[in-house]
């Protein structure tokens, strides 16, 4: 699929993070070389696709590693056969998704074809072609057409829904998202704390009122349950809302 030629993505990084604290970064990485070493299975190609996708200039934004493997023990737990991605970047958390979870399809949408490039070589690179699909496409256009073929019954629905795209948009993705899941499934939203600016009414930036229109959105949604976490790490301070299905 094919949708994005000519789009212009909304360009990502455009905040920054300002509250940093160097202990936050350093207990990422002394609780990530003890909870997943170098002797991991999935480890070095890990650290080859944040190398690859730094040496291709792609912006530093991929999800912290803590927060990945998270995710992708929730996905194990819950036994989940099909995910949805929206924001593939360069294929770090899909294929830290796909390669702690062998029974998992993931599907991961990604508009800028650069990006689609070196993901595609990062997964291949990690032998994971075969469960990894990544779609060239505004988030908007694949997820309309996704929605079409699970409604129709030709794709099953997801288990699990990552969404770390173009943050005006994450509600939309949300709402399409929330009618493509399963019962109990769980849908992830990243960057909607982003330095606790998300709680200062006066902050109009378009990543932030993206953050609170999904927020109080889906927390009157009666699809869904939510909860927002607050994180610290390597990546700054921000948090995730995470939601299950009904
Ligand atoms: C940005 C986007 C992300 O998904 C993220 O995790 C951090 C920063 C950004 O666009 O700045
Ligand atoms: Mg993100």
């Amino acid at each position: 699929m094919n949708l994005a030629n000519g789009f212009t993505p909304y360009p990502v990084s455009t905040i920054g993070y300002d509250t940093k604290n160097p202990r936050w970064e350093v207990v990422d990485n002394y609780t990530m070389s003890h909870s997943h070493p170098a002797s991991r299975p999935n480890a070095s190609t890990l650290q080859d696709t944040l190398a690859a996708s730094e040496t291709a200039k792609l912006p530093e934004i991929s999800v912290s590693p803590a927060q990945a493997k998270f995710m992708a023990l929730m996905l194990r737990m819950l036994n989940v056969t099909h995910a949805l991605e929206v924001g593939t970047l360069g294929g770090y958390s899909a294929i830290w998704l796909a390669s702690e979870n062998p029974q998992l399809h993931v599907t991961t949408v990604e508009c800028d074809a650069r990006f689609v490039e070196v993901a595609r070589k990062n997964i291949e690179h990690a032998g994971l072609s075969e469960r990894i699909e990544v779609i060239n496409a505004t988030g908007l256009d694949a997820l309309a057409l996704l929605k079409e073929e699970v409604l129709r019954g030709d794709r099953p629905r997801f288990g699990f829904v990552f969404i770390d795209a173009d943050k005006p948009n994450s509600w939309n993705y949300f709402n399409m998202a929330a009618d493509m899941c399963q019962s109990k499934a769980a849908i992830c939203v990243d960057n909607v704390v982003r330095d606790g600016r998300v709680a200062d009414a006066d902050d109009q930036h378009p990543h932030i009122l993206g953050g609170r229109l999904v927020i109080e959105n889906a927390g009157k949604d009666p699809r869904v349950d939510t909860a927002v976490v607050q994180t610290v790490g390597c990546k700054g301070y921000d948090g995730f809302l995470w939601a299950v299905v009904n």
